[in-house]
């Protein structure tokens, strides 16, 4: 098929580049002549396993394309992909701008029927009112769709999350538009729910802010059980081998952070409130995901009688591991807060040392975990990159002024580590006392 996808940010550059691995010809069209430059060259915007070659590759063999051109994109496509970003504003809601930029640049050059579909994430009606850009300034009388079809793909395992999603959604206004759609994603044999566009927008929406919920709930009952002398990660695989439940995404510690969770849970509970529904639920998974920083700085300020002077070496900069995207980042909260009580921080992480520069110059850069525990004080685990989890701690013992462990993600063991010599905190964990 002939695939335009506009915006090549996370999920337009992962979808044109899957598209075109999957045998179809896909023009990638964004505003930025440097990002498209760089395409051309194969420098990719952002970090993500496996995208580089995918991408390389298919634009070798002529079914991947990058261009400013939307006209082009537009009159050469069957179907036209709207990837590009959808930002918070400072109450919360979704920022359409780039949405309805995209929807006015196809009315200007639609000359023929087409499907378009949003794939970037968006509050419910989005597609109502890209319809209605498109129908009030096209410049030729030609018929056309609009589908909603939301992304699940995961930061760090985006190109195997496309291939292999666990369910591919479609909110179309009729079968026969469905059934393009379903012939397009039908090689990926995969599970796929055919809704109207409104359900869609929501799905999207509602799938986010279940995880974020997931999350805070084990993170509140983190707190319970540091309070109550009881192991939060024996209580998760308690809860998570019930298959109403599921163990994914109860995973305590420091919260989400990413350019997701945070802004879409913000944006439902904004449509919620908007639509005169109540968020209060929303609101608390909201409230006690803010307060995660603060529970691991609170046990480090109890453990010094001042920061001032002290050295923290901070492992993992991350939102989370096999990225190098640093919104939302708890560690940026952290070092915020330990610089201001005049600590030092020495940091490593393998991706995201070079953006994490650009906010914090004066902290220390490493160039490896060990580097960063040269004469700390304590170590802080914030994002758990499978390269910190065998660590050689007799190295690392001996390497630290004094060997205290504050691990914001539970990923060593209390026993292991109390064994090899360290104080060890973990999140969630009472003392035993
Ligand atoms: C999330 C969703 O998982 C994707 O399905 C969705 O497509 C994407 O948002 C999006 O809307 O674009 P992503 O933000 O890349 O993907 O990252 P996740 O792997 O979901 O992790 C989000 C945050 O939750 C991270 O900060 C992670 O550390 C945290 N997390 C995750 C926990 O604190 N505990 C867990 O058990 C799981």
């Amino acid at each position: 098929m002939n695939i335009c996808v506009v915006g090549v940010g996370y999920v337009g550059l992962v979808t044109g580049a899957v598209f075109a691995d999957l045998g179809n010809d896909v023009i990638c069209v964004d505003i930025d002549e440097a990002k498209i430059e760089n395409l051309n060259k194969g420098i990719m915007p952002i970090f993500e396993p496996g995208l580089k070659e995918m991408v390389v590759h298919n634009k070798k063999d002529g079914r991947l394309s990058f261009t400013t051109n939307l006209k082009s994109g537009v009159r050469e496509s069957d179907i036209i992909f709207i990837g590009v970003n959808t930002p918070p504003k400072d109450n919360g809601e979704t920022d359409l701008s780039f949405v309805q930029s995209v929807a006015m640049g196809i009315a200007e050059w639609i000359d023929d029927y087409k499907i378009v579909v949003n794939k970037s994430t968006v509050p419910v009606g989005t597609g109502d009112l890209v319809r209605e850009i498109i129908e009030t300034n096209k410049r030729k009388d030609v018929d056309f769709d609009v589908v909603s079809n939301p992304e699940f793909l995961r930061e760090g395992s985006a190109i195997k999350d496309t291939l292999m999603p666990d369910r591919i959604v479609i909110g179309a206004p009729s079968k026969n538009v469905a059934m393009k759609l379903l012939e397009l994603y039908a090689v990926l044999e995969r599970p796929m729910i055919i809704t109207d566009v409104h359900s869609a927008e929501i799905i999207k929406y509602a799938s986010n802010a279940f995880l974020a919920t997931k999350i805070s709930f084990i993170n509140m009952i983190s707190d319970l059980c540091e309070l109550a002398n009881a192991d939060v990660n024996q209580v998760a695989k308690g809860m998570g081998t019930d298959a109403r439940i599921g163990g994914l995404f109860l995973q305590p510690g420091l919260g989400y952070g990413g350019s997701c969770f945070p802004k879409d849970s913000s944006s439902l509970a904004h449509t919620v409130r908007k639509v005169g529904g109540d968020s209060t639920l929303l609101d608390a998974v909201m409230s006690i995901n803010a307060k995660r920083s603060s529970q691991i700085l609170k046990k480090i300020e109890k453990q010094f009688a001042s920061l001032d002077g002290k050295v923290f070496a901070m492992l993992g900069l991350a939102f989370k591991p096999n990225t190098d995207d640093i919104r939302d980042a708890k560690s940026l909260e952290i070092i915020e807060s330990l610089l201001k009580q005049k600590a030092k921080v020495r940091a490593y992480d393998p991706a995201a040392m070079d953006k994490v520069k650009k906010i914090y110059p004066d902290i220390v850069y490493c160039q490896n975990a060990y580097e960063a525990t040269e004469g700390a004080d304590a170590m802080l685990l914030i994002t758990e990159w499978n390269e910190f989890r065998l660590l050689n701690f007799e190295k690392v013992l001996s390497l630290m002024r004094t060997p205290i462990v504050f691990d914001g993600r539970n990923i060593y063991s209390v026993r292991r580590m109390k064994g090899l010599g360290f104080e060890y905190y973990g999140m969630g964990i009472g003392t035993g006392e």
